[in-house]
């Protein structure tokens, strides 16, 4: 017998190269998977011969950068997702009508590879309508100028652009060997995007869209199940999905098909102006795990990473530049705690059960109390023979429950689900969170301006602040800047002339006063004024040069007096756009700028009429076609030194240089000081951004209990929504990057900072009593109905985001400790060795764990009482630390 293990051991090593080889070469290939099909039945995917329970991460490619891929990939395996989910972007694949974009974010096939060389499998949601907040829900623009068409409905010219590119995706797809079949990762594509919502717009003809779609999509031969979301109608073979907050319960159109949940809001996105919205992890978690306790078998977060809408990419109307979505990956890719770290260890528990869930068709339903029901999975494992995992769920929004459970008695948290993956023991439960918070703070980093030679002069040595002296300035024109405009008698409809090459389209004409209306003016006491029946999203209004006002909304009437002087008056209407419009039938009419009747009002012999004027139209802003945002470009301008002491100028453009901060976390620019508009970083377009202060109310405090809507949780009120912007790292030299701005409505330039932001404390609180950790379940043995747990003692495993160490403890007690993150003191029983033991175990490292037990702490504290273990450390960048190279960052399931 150990002479045969040894035979077959040697032979095993001499293999070892070969597989290597074998390995890396198909990984080169593009081949990384064993091919295999994907199918379904009702109960789940069916991959390579197996149902499978999974988890997926949404992460959309071009709201990050390919150098952040990798590490947003390796965050997603490690937080237990098996499946990858992304849209396809086409107005960022196809900006121009047959001229393709797949370079840089925009690159899918290296994210596809990515995808698969991790192990993950991929969800690719082509389709194309992706709504995502995305600019025009994801159509390009140029689509609008086809004659005759008419978006998403049984259209002739739409649907042949619809399927050139659907099949350009598909065919590049298969070129590049992505799917399954060939050895890729993709087991799963999606044709349109929640069409069911808007379908009765369209009568009969939405109805024949459906069915075309489907057919279209399936006739590509792309080899693996399609999806739909929310449509119930979806056709025979194409899978209908859900989207929503909660998705338990949700029944496809078939018995045939499994139940999917496409999108699993985990937050919310925000708009100018608007608060911050969060859902908490005991929420989701509870969702998540109501879906699997009730048949379902395919769970993606919407969003896994949120990321940032660059550019002018961000939809609308008025979504911001940040996308984080209160995901468990922030914006920048660091893990949001502890939603990221709860929802592993639910992952590690729903894997734990996954054989049960597997094997049984259905669940055994077990009413346990009014609102407390248990779904007992039973089935039979080849290898391990009868096998039983159960969820039991106390959906009472208020209070916790004792009920009973095969033989024994379990207490239920209010508004959890308590998972046993061997019908006994409770490996978690969605109200107890055991996984570290953390609090991110942005530090400032200084000096971070100042190479601007010419500048050096002016810099003051005393101030140690971040605030640069060392800015110049460029005048925008108001209006029309060159010859590359035209006149038009009446008014035009803003998307038709810029093509959204830009936000801005002036509006240029002359309105002649006489003296008549002055004295009617002067004797009634009142003013003309500019009034539009309906505009988006900003109008502002210039007389002869000068700023009268401005208008913000969606869609609203703009009524903006206005001071004329006698004689010919220069009046200019800009019209802006902050993101198209991306949700909603009939996008193709949505346009942009003014709808129904433009007049001035006031005038002695009545209203004159804007749309019978001859008006100068003129695209965009001249530092915009300059392109003096670009690196090889800026010099050109005729830039001027701007003197500390000058005020706020509407209309300017600013540049400077800045240093890159030191170390690897993530760079944002902090615009706090600013008004509107929009930055570049070395050519980068990072975004717009809008100084613009939410409502003072409606941040009450949070209870994670009863159902979440995006309006609960909410945060950052009376606040500005967004003042940091995200600079990735890649786009920054080590010193000397440009940052242009262009700026609207004035702001101080020199109080613009760079910060890096860190997860720079984290809490953690665990109680002995606390379930087994679940990490040392992972390869669970199942032993007649139960689990075998190695050790029983709890665990408390904290960790510094990456490039950053646990620079000191702050407080640390095991005993009875009171109070919560950033306040908490010690109790009535307090083990007085608590701060060493944990400091000895955890500083200087990235990550450390410390046994929750009398046995790590030397002594019981108080005999008798659960003791608990508290713990608030401070993570620094290594490089900022004498720990640098002294102390190993690894922990020990590393080792
Ligand atoms: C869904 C849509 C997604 C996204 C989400 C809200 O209805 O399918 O693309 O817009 O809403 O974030």
């Amino acid at each position: 017998m150990a002479e045969a293990t040894r035979t077959c051991w040697l032979q095993w090593r001499m293999l070892v190269p070969i597989i290597a080889f074998v390995l890396f070469s198909s990984t080169v290939s593009g081949n990384f998977f064993e091919p295999f099909n994907v199918s379904y039945d009702h109960r789940a995917l069916i991959v390579a011969g197996k149902r499978r329970m999974l988890v997926s991460a949404g992460i959309h490619y071009p709201r990050a950068t390919p150098e952040m891929w990798p590490d947003l990939i390796a965050k997603s395996k490690e937080g237990g997702a098996d499946v990858v989910q992304t849209y396809v972007f086409w107005n960022g694949h196809e900006p121009v009508k047959g001229q393709y974009n797949f370079e840089g974010r925009y690159d899918l096939v290296k994210f596809v590879k990515l995808v698969g060389s991790s192990g993950l499998y991929l969800h690719l949601r082509i389709g194309p309508y992706v709504c995502a907040e995305w600019n025009f829900g994801g159509f390009p623009v140029w689509l609008r100028d086809i004659p005759g068409i008419e978006f998403r409905t049984d259209n002739k010219p739409f649907k042949e652009e619809m399927q050139l590119f659907v099949k350009k995706i598909v065919d590049l797809m298969r070129e590049e060997k992505l799917f399954c079949w060939q050895g890729g990762p993709i087991i799963m594509l999606q044709i349109e995007n929640e069409y069911g919502d808007i379908e009765k717009s369209f009568g009969q003809k939405g109805k024949d869209y459906v069915k075309w779609a489907a057919s279209m999509a399936l006739g590509l031969g792309a080899g693996v199940p399609w999806v739909m979301c929310r449509q119930t109608d979806a056709p025979e073979n194409i899978i209908d999905a859900c989207n929503g907050y909660y998705c338990d319960g949700f029944k496809p159109n078939s018995n045939k098909k499994p139940v999917l949940w496409t999108e699993d809001w985990d937050g919310w996105y925000a708009r100018w102006g608007g608060r911050l919205p969060h859902r908490p992890a005991e929420d989701l978690a509870f969702a998540v795990a109501r879906f699997y306790q009730r048949g379902g078998s395919f769970q993606n977060y919407y969003m896994y990473f949120g990321g940032t809408n660059f550019g002018r990419t961000s939809g609308g109307p008025f979504y911001i530049t940040s996308y984080d979505y209160d995901a468990p990956l922030d914006e920048y890719g660091l893990r949001s705690e502890p939603k990221w770290g709860h929802l592993k260890d639910l992952h590690a528990a729903i894997k734990l059960c996954e054989p049960a869930l597997v094997a049984a068709d259905s669940p055994q339903y077990i009413k346990l109390g009014p609102r407390q029901e248990a779904h007992v999975y039973h089935g039979d494992s080849q290898t391990e023979g009868k096998i039983c995992s159960a969820f039991l769920a106390n959906i009472d929004e208020r209070r916790a429950v004792s009920v009973k459970f095969n033989g024994q008695s379990y207490t239920l948290p209010p508004w959890s689900v308590s998972i046993l993956p061997d019908c006994r023991n409770v490996a978690f439960s969605t109200a107890k969170v055991g996984a570290q918070t953390s609090v991110k703070t942005a530090e400032l980093v200084t000096p971070p301006f100042g190479s601007l030679s010419i500048m050096q002069k002016t810099m003051n040595e005393d101030d140690v602040s971040n605030i640069s002296k060392s800015w110049m300035a460029l005048k925008e024109p108001i209006g029309i800047w060159n010859e590359n405009n035209f006149t038009f008698q009446g008014l035009l409809e803003h998307l038709n002339v810029t093509k959204d090459s830009s936000d801005y389209l002036w509006h240029k004409t002359r309105i002649l006063v006489s003296e008549e209306d002055i004295s009617f003016w002067e004797e009634n006491g009142a003013n003309p004024a500019v009034s539009i029946d309906s505009m988006r999203d900003v109008l502002r209004i210039f007389v002869n040069g000068q700023h009268s006002g401005s208008v913000v909304g969606h869609w609203v009437k703009a009524v903006q007096p206005v001071r004329f002087v006698q004689g010919y008056n220069d009046l200019i209407l800009l019209t802006q756009t902050v993101g198209l419009q991306n949700y909603g039938a009939f996008l193709e009419k949505d346009g942009a700028g003014f709808r129904g009747q433009a007049k001035i009002t006031g005038f002695k012999n009545g209203d004159v009429d804007l749309s019978k004027l001859s008006w100068t139209y003129q695209v965009g802003l001249k530092g915009e076609s300059e392109k003096i945002y670009a690196v090889e470009n800026n010099a050109n301008a005729e830039w001027s030194i701007l003197e500390p002491d000058v005020s706020p100028s509407i209309f300017t453009w600013y540049k400077t240089y800045f240093v890159t901060p030191d170390g690897t976390d993530p760079v944002v620019l902090d615009f706090g000081s600013m008004g509107k508009g929009q930055a570049w970083v070395n050519g980068h377009h990072i975004g717009r951004y809008w100084n613009i202060t939410s409502s003072k109310d409606g941040c009450e405090a949070c209870d994670y209990r009863g159902a979440y809507d995006s309006d609960k949780c909410r945060t950052n009120c009376g606040n500005p929504t967004q003042t940091r912007y995200h600079v990735p790292r890649s786009w920054l030299n080590p010193s000397n990057n440009l940052l242009v701005l262009f700026e609207e409505i004035g702001g101080n330039p020199f109080k613009i900072s760079v910060k890096t932001v860190t997860a720079s404390l984290l809490c953690a609180q665990v109680s002995e009593s606390h379930y087994p950790p679940l990490r040392k379940w992972s390869k669970p043995e199942f032993m007649n109905g139960t689990i075998s747990i190695e050790g029983t003692a709890p665990e408390m495993h904290l960790h510094c985001e990456e490039g950053n160490v646990i620079s000191s403890i702050e407080f640390a007690s095991y005993g009875t400790p009171k109070g919560s993150c950033q306040n908490f003191s010690t109790g009535r029983c307090h083990s007085s060795n608590s701060l060493s033991i944990v400091s000895e175990a955890c500083e200087g490292r990235n990550s450390c764990f410390v046994e929750v037990s009398n046995a790590a702490f030397g002594n019981d504290p108080c005999r008798g009482t659960v003791k608990t273990l508290a713990v608030m450390a401070r993570c620094s960048p290594s490089w900022k630390t004498g720990y640098l190279g002294l102390r190993s960052t690894v922990s020990r399931s590393e080792q």
